[in-house]
């Protein structure tokens, strides 16, 4: 995984990103999340502040995909290996900028694995 393209890319997005995961039957769900930052080692986290059917998937070790437009209109796609946080390092930076208005209840951290853009494989 090119961590530098990750990152490059990130620091152009656009507006929210589009979280997906799966049910245990394939049943795909989509949100999309404002409250999201990328760690100094390229890792993708998302506040769960109203996490629900999204929990749901995460506890069933659901697959996921991360979705992003940059200001040039350039989408990306991260598909990924995720971790849920209510405690630690993770969850003490998320807390560090999650606007304190909404819960915070965890970080869902996300190692990507493949870079897409539109159908090219970047990573
Ligand atoms: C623009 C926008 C941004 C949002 N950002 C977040 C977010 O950063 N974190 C979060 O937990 N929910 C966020 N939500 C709420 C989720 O999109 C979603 O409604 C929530 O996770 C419940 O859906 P689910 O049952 O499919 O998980 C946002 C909603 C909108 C419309």
């Amino acid at each position: 995984m090119n961590n530098e393209m990750l990152k490059q890319a990130w620091e152009k997005r656009d507006g929210a990103v589009v979280l997906t995961t799966v049910d245990s039957d394939g049943m795909p769900n989509s949100i999309y999340a404002t409250c999201v930052g990328l760690s100094s080692d390229n890792r993708i986290v998302i506040a769960d502040n109203y996490f629900y059917k999204t929990k749901q998937n995460i506890e069933a070790k659901s697959k996921v995909t991360v979705l992003f437009i940059t200001l040039e209109g350039k989408s990306y796609q991260v598909k990924g290996e995720m971790e849920y946080h209510s405690s630690g390092e993770m969850f003490t930076w998320m807390k560090s900028w999650n606007p304190t208005k909404h819960p915070g209840h965890g970080a869902l951290v996300i190692n990507a694995t493949h870079l897409y853009s539109g159908k090219e494989k970047l990573s």
